[in-house]
């Protein structure tokens, strides 16, 4: 659990005194509650999962079980350094959004998809992906846990499109079976399509 330090406000006079004094300085601001550079730097809470990037080459095999193309949005939950959106994007054409949960790797990822001159195509959120909406994605990737994907399963078959593709890397979704498994060089990656709901 992330604690953040008590606002200065709580701590009396002294605290109100000091902030007045920097916000009168010259060349200073203080960042408001609403102040989105502010809320940007700040962690949301611990990563359910450590940071661990998917290599390239299993990014692509990903995309390509997916069938991921120029139609597509493809979310990666939890997405690192956002070589899943950018790749999307710069490879298959599509639209690609990443959500993320600490600010430096967003930081990182804007950064990158900056760099490769993709910054109107993909879109990178600092949220926690359990609070996250994704309801318009048409591809949803995942490199999370096996706890983390069934805790996440109902929320996907309730949300998203029927049709809707889902891919994860290393780790299935319990007795919901995946439509395709590759298992390619060492890597296993898994596709689930969201089936039609009743009366659809
Ligand atoms: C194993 S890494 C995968 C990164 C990327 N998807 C890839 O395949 O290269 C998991 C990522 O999920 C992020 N993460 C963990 N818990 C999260 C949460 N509740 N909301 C959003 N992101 C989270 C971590 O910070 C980390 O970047």
């Amino acid at each position: 659990m992330v604690r953040f330090s008590p606002s200065p406000f709580a701590r009396g006079g002294a605290g109100l005194a000091l902030l007045l004094a920097l916000a009168l300085a010259p060349g200073c601001t203080v960042a408001g509650p609403s102040d989105p550079a502010a809320q940007a730097a700040r962690p949301l809470r611990a990563p359910d999962v450590r940071y661990e990037p998917t290599p390239q080459r299993v990014v692509r095999q990903m995309l390509r079980l997916a069938e991921v193309g120029p139609g597509d949005v493809v979310y990666d939950l939890g997405s690192g350094d956002g070589r899943i959106p950018i790749t999307a994007a710069r490879e298959f054409g599509a639209r690609g959004v990443g959500i993320e949960i600490d600010p430096e790797l967003i930081r990182k990822s804007e950064a990158n998809a900056h760099a490769a001159g993709l910054a109107d195509r993909v879109a990178f959120r600092h949220e926690d992906l359990f609070e996250a909406r994704f309801s318009d994605a048409t591809v949803v990737t995942l490199f999370l846990y096996p706890n983390l994907n069934l805790r996440l399963r109902p929320r996907l078959l309730r949300e998203l499109a029927p049709g809707t593709r889902v891919v994860s890397y290393w780790h299935d979704m319990g007795d919901w079976k995946p439509e395709r498994i590759d298992s390619a060089r060492r890597a296993t990656i898994y596709l689930w399509r969201i089936p039609p709901r009743a009366g659809e």
